[in-house]
């Protein structure tokens, strides 16, 4: 049980940090001038794929977790680490991405490509780096043994 939950605790990791960035290239394109509308489309509608994606990967590594630290015994300071911060960016990720991602979707789909737009897309480029710097942040404890 023990290792099946670990497989998909790091399978959940492997989807989770590849479709973060993966969106995080997409709010790139959605941000440039240089990109016609109808390729801003299509890229807007990959990045809401990729939302869906990383968010079922980020809540397979949160049930695998739990199951994991129902088959461990005493926990050491890197486990108790990785719980807490992990698990606060497992579920900042959750709601503040999947959210964003939403309400930019609609904003693109109608064709406002305005201000307002552009403030939506730098917030979500600036949260998918916090998430992706809070899962190296785990990785560092979690191999650090601390
Ligand atoms: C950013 C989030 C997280 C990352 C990057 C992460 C990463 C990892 C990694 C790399 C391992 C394998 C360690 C090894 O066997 O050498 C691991 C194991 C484990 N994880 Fe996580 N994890 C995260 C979140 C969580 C959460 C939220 C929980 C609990 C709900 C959790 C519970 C566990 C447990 C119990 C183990 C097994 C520890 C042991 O071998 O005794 N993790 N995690």
């Amino acid at each position: 049980m023990k290792d099946v939950a670990w497989f998909f605790h790091m399978l959940g990791l492997a989807v989770w940090l590849g479709a973060i960035l993966g969106m995080a290239v997409c709010v790139l394109g959605l941000r440039s001038r240089h990109i016609s509308n109808d390729v801003k489309q299509v890229l807007n509608k990959l990045q809401g794929k990729l939302t869906i994606v990383g968010a079922a990967g980020a809540l397979v590594m949160l049930i695998s977790g739990g199951i994991l630290l129902g088959t461990s015994g005493a926990s050491p300071l890197w486990v108790n680490l990785m719980t807490g911060i992990g698990g606060a960016v497992i579920i900042f990720s959750l709601i503040a991405i999947t959210l964003q991602s939403h309400f930019l979707s609609v904003r693109i789909q109608s064709g406002s490509f305005d201000d307002i737009l552009s403030r939506q897309l730098n917030l979500l480029y600036v949260t998918s780096w916090i998430v992706m710097i809070g899962i190296i942040v785990v990785l560092g404890i979690v191999s650090a043994r601390l």
